[in-house]
């Protein structure tokens, strides 16, 4: 099937705050110049947000990840999990049409899904609130023919089952997931033939239909508010994010750390005692990926206007900047190595909070001891490479 963008796109897309913050920890998972490897994931999650996937939450997606938008769009247009145009607002039925499903009435299922939602696939219903597609086995052969809805299976269907079913949803409500003709879960339909003392001890649903119901996530959109997200892997694993919790810490998106900064311009004075341990985080225990400053006091460097008389220097020569970055470091007001050399603990953390889409890349790349060397008119490894036309 050719895969192609939709031909009606949004304007932008941006993640929830919650969204965001859970995104952003994604990327601490990944070594320093890797963080392409979070594409899948964060793409997942902006179509769980969206329920497809726009051209701008493509690209947003990539640029978080200094990704070439083509590479994101590659990976967008080559797998079908990622829905490249509007589903139904309330449901996109995926209906099995493998081997086991097809031999079971999945034809049957597909016949149902054409009279009563759209009469091709990845069609919206005239309501907008439904559509459908065929799709290769989901791995529930032994409860065919069945279909996925948003994040849950209803097995064991008939295209009367399924006929129900939908009349559910199109009247506000999520029918219980899980087999559809009175089975538990996979035994065989005449009933138990070992272990039959089993059957007393069931509860209400198998674990799987247990955990949709419990969850009631089917059909639901992640705002990033379901579940509290850690990062374990991150010095003495924090919680990213709980949003909606009580205690919860808000999101990163959500402080302001600019009006502290704006009021108190001088950045020296403010920063913290000892700020040049942070400065060095050459600590070999400590991850770098891990903003240090999460939680500490921040204050916003000086900044210029425009660069010095000679023109900017090159900050791409620092390791982990690119052109994207150095735009945006030239709208902050930094276009010079001494500036970079001479930041604080705390003016480091403002700046990793405000490198849009880039936080906690000063920490991260140690832009301070670079910055140092290079103003000194020394080299670092990366700058030499930089000067060698090796990077590009
Ligand atoms: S063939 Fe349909 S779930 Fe495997």
């Amino acid at each position: 099937m050719l895969r192609r963008l939709y031909h009606d796109q949004p304007e932008s897309f941006a993640f929830t705050p919650a969204n965001l913050e859970w995104a952003q920890a994604q990327l601490t998972k990944y070594p320093e110049g890797r963080e392409a490897s979070a594409v899948i994931p964060l793409l997942w999650r902006a179509q769980e947000q969206e329920g497809w996937l726009s051209k701008p939450a493509i690209e947003h997606v990539a640029d978080m990840l200094g990704m070439a938008h083509i590479r994101a769009l590659e990976v967008a247009t080559f797998y079908f999990m990622f829905q490249l145009r509007p589903v139904g607002s309330v449901a996109h039925f995926q209906i099995c049409g493998t081997l086991s499903c097809m031999i079971m009435g999945a034809e049957d299922l597909i016949a149902v899904a054409k009279e009563k939602i759209a009469p091709e696939p990845h069609m919206l219903s005239q309501d907008g609130r439904f559509s459908w597609e065929e799709v290769e086995c989901l791995g529930a052969c032994t409860n065919a023919p069945m279909i996925q809805a948003g994040k849950d299976f209803y097995e064991d269907l008939t295209a009367d089952a399924f006929g129900e079913i939908l009349g559910e949803f199109a009247a506000g409500a999520v029918p219980v997931p899980g087999p559809q003709n009175g089975r538990y879960a996979a035994e065989p339909l005449g009933g138990l033939t070992s272990l039959p003392d089993f059957e007393s001890g069931r509860t209400a649903h198998n674990a799987s239909v247990a955990l949709a119901v419990g969850l009631g996530d089917t059909i639901k959109r992640i705002d990033g508010s379901e579940v509290p997200v850690t990062t374990p892997w991150v010095a003495g694993g924090r919680s990213v994010h709980v949003s909606g919790r009580k205690g919860a810490p808000k999101p990163k998106a959500e402080t302001k750390p600019k009006p502290k900064a704006e009021t108190k311009p001088k950045p020296k004075a403010e920063a913290p005692p000892a700020p040049k341990a942070s400065q060095q985080p050459a600590k070999p225990a400590q991850p770098e990926a891990v903003p240090e400053n999460v939680g500490a006091p921040v204050a916003k460097p000086a900044a210029l206007d425009a660069p010095r008389g000679g023109g900017a220097d090159d900050l791409k020569a620092i390791k982990g900047v690119g052109p994207k970055l150095e735009a945006l470091l030239h709208s902050l007001g930094f276009f010079h190595f001494d500036q970079i050399a001479a930041w604080t603990g705390a003016e480091v953390g403002w700046v990793d909070e405000n490198l849009q889409g880039f936080k906690g890349r000063v920490s991260r790349d140690n832009w301070v001891e670079q910055a140092k060397l290079l103003a000194a008119g020394g080299e670092t490894e990366f700058s030499k490479k930089v000067n060698k036309g090796d990077v590009y």
